[in-house]
């Protein structure tokens, strides 16, 4: 961000930093874990914009050894980016390939997207441009959740979440916006949230 106040640690970077996580964004996956109670063991998980590593960390954490998770960032992760029931891999979400590789490791239970675009300062494109990516989020999802799975994306705020949400609504049970506590004062992001995919 073009702030340099945004970069400040607050609490919540102080507490990701002791509880040995990479990036603060942890409490706000744990946020909206909490409220819509979408980990559980055994699940699959596909994280789309993973790096540095916060959320994958959690959910490996709450899937104990069981499972799968799947993870994809631009950026290498600042987490060990292998294990018995995980896989990273560095590359771009729009990349082909990489897409039928991640979409041959489904079906998911819940696909997690955090991936935002390197800001630009100017709010009109980077909106149009996490916008963009949520589309492309949602397509994946489309693509590879089971009965029943879930979906989370961040979007930067700017009018298209409810042309999103009214998207989301096609395919699953509920959609709707959710921005937990954790986000930085005055931030622009959010988070969609749709539970209940009919494939
Ligand atoms: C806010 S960070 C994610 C933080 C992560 N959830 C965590 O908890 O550590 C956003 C990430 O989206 C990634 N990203 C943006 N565009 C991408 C793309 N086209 N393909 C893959 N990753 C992308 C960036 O590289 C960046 O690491």
């Amino acid at each position: 961000m073009s702030n340099s106040s945004y970069e400040k640690p607050d609490h919540w970077s102080i507490k990701a930093k002791k509880e040995g996580y990479p990036a603060r964004s942890v409490y706000k996956l744990q946020e909206i874990d909490r409220k819509f109670g979408l980990l559980r063991k055994g699940i699959r998980v596909l994280d789309i914009g993973a790096a540095p590593g916060s959320w994958s960390l959690w959910v490996l954490k709450r899937l104990e050894g069981t499972g799968y998770l799947m993870a994809v960032d631009l950026q290498a992760l600042a987490i060990a980016s292998a294990g018995a029931n995980f896989r990273f891999i560095r590359g771009d979400l729009y990349d082909q390939d990489l897409r039928s590789e991640l979409l041959a490791a489904g079906p998911y239970g819940l696909v997690l997207s955090d991936a935002a675009p390197a800001t630009t300062g100017n709010r009109v494109v980077d909106q149009g441009q996490s916008e963009a990516i949520v589309e492309a989020v949602i397509d994946y999802a489309e693509a590879c959740l089971g009965q029943g799975g879930s979906l989370v994306a961040k979007i930067f705020q700017g009018g298209a979440e409810a042309g999103l949400i009214k998207r989301l609504r096609t395919r699953f049970t509920a959609a709707r916006g959710f921005k937990p506590e954790a986000c930085r004062p005055g931030s622009f992001e959010t988070y969609l949230v749709a539970t209940g995919f009919r494939p």
